[in-house]
């Protein structure tokens, strides 16, 4: 009687949790009949463009985080403008800023080559993101996949919802509140700042005031100012690029968060999870004191901002083109 309950239920979960083929809920083995080759091919490249310029696996990692936090998972900054559609990539956060899309049109085309309209460009940036952590030395997890392409973005959400360098504690909170993420993850997932680089105009607002005097954020120590008022003068190229962790740019380790112990965190939204909150801090002095804690809570935080609104079921698309819905929008 037990077991014929059990097998009527595990009936009805089955037809409750399938729509047309799809699970409605992020699976690690959702292209295992469809596409097996899927994760390889998308290592593959991956590694191939992370040994062209390491910096590659910093901008596909920070891709992914520009996908969820706008309106979900759903690959929606990787949409181009035309005449008639307004994408993301104009957006504040991305104008000028994002990178790799290149890679991103590599993997793509590899994986249509081998199986035509079956993985998601969101899936994509997702597996993508994780080679990336993984290449540079960081934490391996099993990604979730099952994730549907936007047919829409916008440009408004990116700009809202993505905060900007110069968020303070409370900004930054409740940017991750947002979307459903906690402290313990905007400290862990801002540990992402452990590889790539950001531009001198990020970082130019903490060092001078508006009659130029240097340090306008206090909290800046004393060689590390002299280092940065020197790569980035006041009228200087807005563009040149400063390492978010001075020590170690491409490799994934902990060395963001003992920069922040030593008041040497490149953005503001970096150092004042050491300088203006008691909780953040704490945290940071974890993950400063223990790599392997920070590489245990890594993985759980990417898991949950993969798991940001994704497309499931019928609702979306696959795209063949990255770039482009598949009407053509
Ligand atoms: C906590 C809030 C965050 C803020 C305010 C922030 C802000 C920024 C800014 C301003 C840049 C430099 C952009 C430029 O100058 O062109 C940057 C780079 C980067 N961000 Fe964040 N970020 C945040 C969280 C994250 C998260 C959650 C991740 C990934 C999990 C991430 C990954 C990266 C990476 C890897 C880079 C370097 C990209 C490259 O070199 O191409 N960031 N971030
Ligand atoms: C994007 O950046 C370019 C170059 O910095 C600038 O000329 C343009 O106005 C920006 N576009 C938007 C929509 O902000
Ligand atoms: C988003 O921000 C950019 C750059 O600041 C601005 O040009 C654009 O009008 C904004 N878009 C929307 C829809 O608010
Ligand atoms: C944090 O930033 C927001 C938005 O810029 C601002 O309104 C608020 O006053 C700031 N809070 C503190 C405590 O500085
Ligand atoms: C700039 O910073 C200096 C030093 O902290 C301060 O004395 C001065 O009043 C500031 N000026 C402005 C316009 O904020």
């Amino acid at each position: 009687m037990a077991a014929l309950a059990f097998v009527f239920t595990s009936v009805l979960v089955a037809l409750v949790c399938i729509v047309d083929g799809h699970p409605l809920k992020l699976v690690p083995d959702y292209y295992a009949s469809t596409c097996p080759e899927a994760e390889a091919i998308v290592r593959a490249v991956v590694e191939k463009a992370v040994i062209r310029e390491a910096r590659n696996a910093a901008s596909l990692l920070r891709l992914h985080f520009h996908d969820c936090f706008v309106n979900g998972c759903d690959g929606s900054v990787l949409l181009d403008d035309t005449p008639t559609f307004t994408g993301e990539k104009m957006a504040a956060p991305n104008n000028g800023s994002i990178r790799a899309l290149d890679v991103v049109d590599e993997i793509k085309a590899e994986l249509e080559s081998h199986c035509h309209g079956v993985v998601s460009c969101a899936d994509v940036l997702a597996i993508a993101a994780r080679d990336s952590v993984v290449v540079s030395g960081g934490p391996f997890y099993e990604v979730l996949l099952g994730r549907r392409d936007s047919l829409t973005a916008s440009q408004a959400a990116a700009n809202n919802s993505i905060p900007p360098p110069t968020s303070n504690i409370t900004g930054l909170i409740s940017s991750f509140r947002a979307v459903g993420l906690s402290v313990l993850d905007l400290v862990v997932l801002s540990g992402a700042h452990t590889i790539g680089r950001a531009r001198c105009t990020n970082v130019v607002q903490r060092l001078y005031n508006q009659s130029g005097t240097f340090r306008a954020d206090p909290t800046i120590e004393d060689d590390f100012l002299g280092y940065l008022v020197e790569l980035c003068p006041q009228r200087g190229n807005p563009n040149t690029l400063a390492n978010l962790d001075f020590v170690s740019p491409i490799y994934f380790d902990n060395h963001y968060f003992r920069n922040l112990q030593y008041f040497k965190g490149l953005l503001n939204s970096d150092e004042v999870l050491f300088t203006t909150s008691k909780e953040t801090k704490e945290l940071v002095n974890l993950f400063s004191d223990n790599k392997e804690a920070f590489f245990k809570h890594f993985p759980d935080s990417m898991i949950r901002m993969g798991n940001i609104s994704p497309l499931t079921g019928d609702r979306g698309e696959v795209r063949f083109n990255c770039r482009y819905t598949n009407s053509g929008q």
